[in-house]
């Protein structure tokens, strides 16, 4: 089991840590078995250390990393891995030191050779949609066969089937099953039911193209 087997890596933010465990739970009962609670607010360390120590099912990792600060308190409260919206060869090295898996935000080939210099296997592609989606994409997989993408940004339950449907995708990002209202409403039926919804599209789409044998 690994942070892209359900095909989805929900971003959430959260304003409150109290609500870091419902939401780990809502989203575990939709099938989906990670969470990136990103250092947007001021309760992220305190979120993630909750989840990490209470929802142990959860594979609970940091978003938005922008400095090596974060990524420190991040590491102490047990975050199983970050994500940062760009790359920085601070953060990658940091990353090594700590032994912490990062997914570093790329929208270039300069950016991507970067962090093969790290090691890098999995590159965020961020922001998704405004840096041309699928087909920039398509574009960036030519010269770099050997790596896959976390596209983030604009990908809704409308169109991540497109990105399943191609294998260099290791799973999608995105907020939209997991949004700021629905957690400052507690809909948790509503998040468990649209997590439900993209894992389901995420099985469906995999499955199809097993049997087209792509
Ligand atoms: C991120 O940081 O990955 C994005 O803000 C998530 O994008 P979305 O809200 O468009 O899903």
């Amino acid at each position: 089991m690994d942070i892209f087997t359900c095909g989805v890596v929900p971003v959430v933010v959260l304003h409150d840590a109290q609500n870091a465990v419902k939401v780990a739970n809502a989203l575990l009962k939709g099938g989906i078995n990670t969470m990136e609670i990103t250092f947007r607010t001021a309760v992220a360390k305190e979120a993630i250390q909750k989840v990490a120590q209470e929802v142990p099912e959860i594979i609970v990792g940091a978003g938005t990393v922008i400095n090596v600060e974060q990524m420190q308190a991040a590491k102490v409260a047990n975050a199983k891995f970050v994500v940062s919206p760009g790359i920085d060869e601070e953060l990658l090295k940091e990353a090594k030191r700590l032994e912490l898996p990062i997914i570093p935000g790329v929208v270039s080939p300069s950016e991507i050779i970067l962090g093969l210099k790290y090691d890098i296997k999995v590159f965020k592609f961020f922001p998704a949609e405004a840096y041309g989606g699928l087909k920039t994409l398509k574009a960036l997989c030519g010269p770099f066969p050997q790596i896959r993408f976390l596209p983030t940004g604009g990908i809704s339950q409308s169109n991540a089937e497109e990105y399943f449907q191609n294998q260099k995708i290791a799973a999608v990002g995105g907020s939209w099953m997991v949004s700021t209202d629905m957690i400052a409403q507690g809909q948790y039926d509503l998040i468990t039911e649209k997590s439900k919804d993209v894992v389901e599209l995420f099985k469906r789409t995999r499955a199809q193209q097993c049997l087209e044998g792509k």
